[in-house]
């Protein structure tokens, strides 16, 4: 039986730097003490006031097939939400609810882009990012940002690469690298999106989690409501990864098609995990300030860690729950590194590399252990990277 091209070209293939990560995981299966600095899990669980309106839903008996946009409720609540922190106007029909943000990324590339168009995304990047625009038929392009830069995009590398693009993917708050991006690096894009027609798919999934600076939502620009499909998710925001609900908020039209597309994949989301997510939304800040704050805790103590020696690079960590170290002065590849690391003190990072060629060299460290382990991971770190630069220096 033959696959289709599609699929078994979905990944792209080669070692995509993983493999600290599985191995990690093996050493734990084998009863290994492992800290893991690796995956954008939060150490916390979903708010029990949360579970408790998914119990009171679902037993009222709300577990039947919801709305295939979403259930008016939810709809109006991201609308009202989205209204009042970007001040553009937003309506049920602006938004559609999706089984997460990962399938608010697919089915938008698939709204955005013809089979063959290209699609753009900015390397480094979350690692479904090229998988997902190829498997909406599109051809995945990278453009590099550049650690010199902080990792902000620079607009005319974009457009050097622009030819045949439908769509630019960025992400702001940035997972990998922590950074947030500028209102002149977002007008800059915006002008590009305009000048080119090409959809701006903006992925806000860690909106709040913003420790420096502000986050600028592109929708806002000036003429880019009609050019900017954004991607939103309950996942980061509320510590509810599991239970995949997102959205995407667009133009009228675009939503319409996409409601067509949710039809014909997903059929929706399930009612008592998007009653829960109203409950979530509409609770004030205190729900989401609670799954925040130890990340800001956290990134607080790397700073200062950080500051006490000066081996180890931070990228300004001005949101989400990653911190970007570069570790070029050791001699080694971030791969390299992080396995080294993980054989010789037991903790696993990600390597740059496994994010994208640009941030080769660096070390992803997610904030997702207990201050304490975390602080005294972070400290093994930079005391590691330090010996090994000497070693290297005294070669
Ligand atoms: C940048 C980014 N976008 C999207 C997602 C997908 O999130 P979800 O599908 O859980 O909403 C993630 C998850 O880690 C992410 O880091």
């Amino acid at each position: 039986m033959k696959l289709s091209h599609r699929i078994t070209h979905l990944t792209g293939g080669g070692s995509d730097g993983w493999d600290v990560f599985y191995r990690a995981r093996r050493m734990i299966a084998e009863g290994q003490a492992v800290t893991e600095l690796t995956i954008g899990e939060h150490d916390i669980r979903t708010h029990p006031s949360i579970l408790a309106e998914m119990d009171r839903s679902a037993r009222s008996g709300h577990t039947g097939y919801a709305m295939v946009p979403g259930t008016d409720l939810l709809r109006d609540t991201v609308a009202a939400r989205i209204q009042l922190r970007t001040g553009v106007p937003t309506t049920r029909n602006n938004v559609l609810i999706t089984p997460g943000g990962q399938a608010a990324l697919f089915a938008a590339h698939m709204a955005a882009c013809e089979p063959g168009d290209v699609g753009l995304y900015l390397d480094p990047f979350y690692a479904t990012y090229p998988g997902t625009i190829r498997g909406a038929g599109a051809v995945a392009r990278a453009v590099k940002t550049r650690a010199e830069d902080a990792f902000q995009p620079n607009a005319r590398l974009i457009a050097e690469k622009a030819d045949g693009a439908a769509s630019l993917l960025i992400n702001t708050p940035n997972n990998p690298t922590g950074v947030v991006y500028s209102r002149e690096t977002l007008n800059e894009i915006a002008n590009l999106c305009r000048q080119r027609d090409i959809w701006l798919i903006s992925d806000e999934v860690y909106d709040t989690q913003v420790w420096d600076g502000e986050h600028i939502s592109p929708r806002v620009l000036p003429g880019m409501v009609d050019h900017t499909l954004v991607i939103g998710s309950m996942s980061k925001s509320h510590a509810m990864t599991g239970s995949r609900c997102g959205w995407i908020v667009g133009p009228e039209e675009a939503i319409q098609h996409l409601i067509n597309l949710a039809t014909h994949t997903t059929y929706g989301v399930p009612g008592f995990i998007q009653d829960a997510a109203s409950y979530a939304l509409t609770a004030g800040s205190d729900l989401e300030e609670e799954v925040a704050a130890p990340f800001r805790r956290r990134r607080e103590l790397a700073i200062q860690v950080l500051s006490k020696q000066n081996t180890v690079g931070l990228i300004p960590a001005q949101g989400a729950m990653y911190l970007m170290l570069d570790v070029r002065a050791t001699g080694y590849s971030g791969e390299g590194f992080a396995n080294a690391l993980l054989d010789s003190h037991s903790i696993a990072v990600m390597p740059g590399e496994s994010f994208g060629d640009a941030a080769a060299g660096h070390i992803r460290v997610a904030m997702t252990i207990d201050d304490e382990r975390f602080e005294a991971a972070l400290k093994t770190v930079c005391e590691f990277a330090t010996y090994l630069a000497n070693r290297s220096a005294a070669e």
